[in-house]
């Protein structure tokens, strides 16, 4: 007789931080040297869309992303997450001999910084959470194994405004069990607000997050500053704006948060370029937008890659999508260091 194969499919979005996670304090349980927030984007575009399958017939873990397969025998992340989750299933004997077959897909570019291994790894979470009955011992707990993945995963556990705190090494029960995502307000909160993906390059990053970060904790030491000075006040003056939906204070702290953080790559050694010159005309725009409008009607935030996203409000993203397409249009490759485009966003500002 045949094995049967037991299937659960989930999807997640990505999330797009405000505050940004950028070091590690311990690499081994891949925990933050400081707080960090973010928006978690609709299920509409920027999602991954996860199947897991269990059976007695598989003789090994798979993973299959976007069709192609990947070799995980030696992938520790990906061992964290199935091991973590079949400790929590209701019924931990029926599932911790069966092997996982997973299939993930991306609506978006892989590795482009825009957070696909977020929505990657939340999905992959709660897809096998899902399949397993997996119960929390305390809330949060899942997104501590999702944490596991890759750090910005847990907090595209919830929607809506979400933190993710850092937590202790000393933990509650085990090291760092409280460095885990936690809902500051969730998606009917505050409806109006969009955000605006503008795509300037759909190449994988020279650099990752990982080696990234590990670069600038041994290197850079306005990272240290940051993470004493910097964002213990931003990420309180952040949620209160969030909950009083105060546009201009989030928009600041997201714009001037993300400046930070491309200023330590710029103070790591050697240093790490994410944004380019396209990224740095979509800055001048944004700021010479607000100065026309008398008002901070556009965020934007940039990841580990060149791609902006613009966080704004719902009566203005026509607007500004109209603005960008009219300084990127379809063919701008071919005209975008011509001086006259230059010229023509120093007219503007
Ligand atoms: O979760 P990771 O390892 O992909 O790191 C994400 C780091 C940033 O996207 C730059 C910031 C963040 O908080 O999402």
């Amino acid at each position: 007789t045949s094995s049967p194969i037991y299937i659960a499919t989930v999807s997640a979005p990505t999330n797009i931080a405000c505050i940004k996670y950028w070091g590690k304090a311990d690499a081994h349980y891949n925990t933050p040297t400081n707080d960090s927030v973010s928006v978690t984007l609709d299920q509409a575009d920027l999602k991954a869309v996860t199947t897991v399958a269990a059976s007695a017939s598989f003789t090994n873990d798979r993973l299959w992303l976007n069709g192609v397969e990947e070799d995980v025998s030696q992938n520790k992340r990906f061992r964290a997450c199935i091991d973590g989750v079949k400790a929590l299933a209701k019924e931990p004997e029926r599932w911790k001999d069966l092997f996982v077959h997973v299939s993930s897909y991306n609506t978006f570019p892989t590795a482009a910084g825009l957070a696909s291994s977020a929505a990657g790894y939340a999905a992959l979470v709660a897809a096998l959470a899902e399949l397993m009955d997996a119960q929390e011992e305390y809330v949060g707990q899942l997104s501590t194994i999702a944490r596991q993945g890759s750090g910005s995963a847990c907090r595209s556990l919830y929607g809506g405004f979400v933190a993710w705190k850092q937590g202790t090494a000393a933990g509650n029960k085990s090291p760092w069990d409280n460095s885990m995502a936690v809902q500051i307000a969730t998606e009917q909160h505050w409806p109006e607000i969009r955000a605006l993906i503008l795509v300037v390059s759909d190449a994988k990053k020279d650099t990752s997050s990982t080696a990234g970060m590990s670069t600038s904790v041994a290197t850079s030491t306005l990272l240290q500053h940051r993470i004493k000075s910097v964002v213990p006040e931003r990420m309180e003056a952040i949620e209160k704006a969030f909950l009083a939906k105060d546009f201009e204070a989030f928009g600041q702290l997201t714009m001037k948060d993300s400046n930070s953080f491309h200023a330590v790559c710029m103070d790591t050694y050697p240093p790490i370029f994410y944004m380019n010159d396209i990224s740095r005309m979509v800055v001048r725009i944004v700021h010479a937008y607000n100065a026309w409008a008398g008002d901070i009607r556009a965020a934007y935030t940039f990841d580990a890659g060149p791609n902006a996203v613009l966080y704004t409000l719902e009566q203005y993203a026509v607007e500004i999508g109209a603005l960008m397409l009219h300084y990127f249009p379809a063919d701008s490759e071919n005209y975008i260091n011509r001086s006259d485009y230059a010229n023509e966003v120093a007219a503007f500002e």
